[in-house]
């Protein structure tokens, strides 16, 4: 019984640590990467790029925004409510990691909250969205 709960507990440590590991090298990979348009907030910028903050697109998409960022995005798409059509191009050379850190930063980020992402998820999303999504 004893040893179950240390075990449990170092568990629990374990992925605590990986979880603020991604989430604090997502930010890092947001700023360079996405900041310019989305904001350091993840508001957007008015009717030209929308926010992720509370967006229901973001949260609807949950781990399918992998393939907005290395796929692109365009067409009209409705973001809380709000009508946006600027089009977004694919954001170059992320390997599956860092488009998985930065999942788990724009998830958890600004308010957000979802459970984290693993990068087994996110290389299978992605062998599925070779082509654009919309
Ligand atoms: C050059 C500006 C630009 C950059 C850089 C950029 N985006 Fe976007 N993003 C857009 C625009 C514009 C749209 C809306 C596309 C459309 O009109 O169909 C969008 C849409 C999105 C959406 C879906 C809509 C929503 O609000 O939920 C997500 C998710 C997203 N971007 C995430 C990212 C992430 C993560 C990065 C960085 C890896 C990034 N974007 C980099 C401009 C940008």
């Amino acid at each position: 019984m004893k040893y179950i709960f240390f075990y449990t507990l170092l568990l629990s440590l374990v992925s605590c640590k990986n979880s603020t590991k991604t989430y604090n090298e997502g930010a890092i990979l947001y700023k360079r990467h996405c900041e310019n348009c989305h904001m350091s907030d993840g508001s957007g910028l008015e009717a030209l790029y929308p926010p992720l903050a509370k967006a229901d697109m973001l949260k609807n998409l949950g781990v399918k925004a992998a393939c907005i960022i290395k796929y692109g995005l365009h067409g009209k798409i409705l973001v809380n409510g709000i009508e946006f059509d600027t089009g977004m191009d694919p954001v170059q050379n992320l390997s599956d990691v860092e488009i998985t850190n930065i999942l788990n930063y724009i998830h958890n980020a600004w308010g957000n909250r979802k459970q984290f992402i693993q990068l087994n998820e996110v290389t299978h999303t992605l062998e599925n969205c070779k082509t654009q999504i919309k």
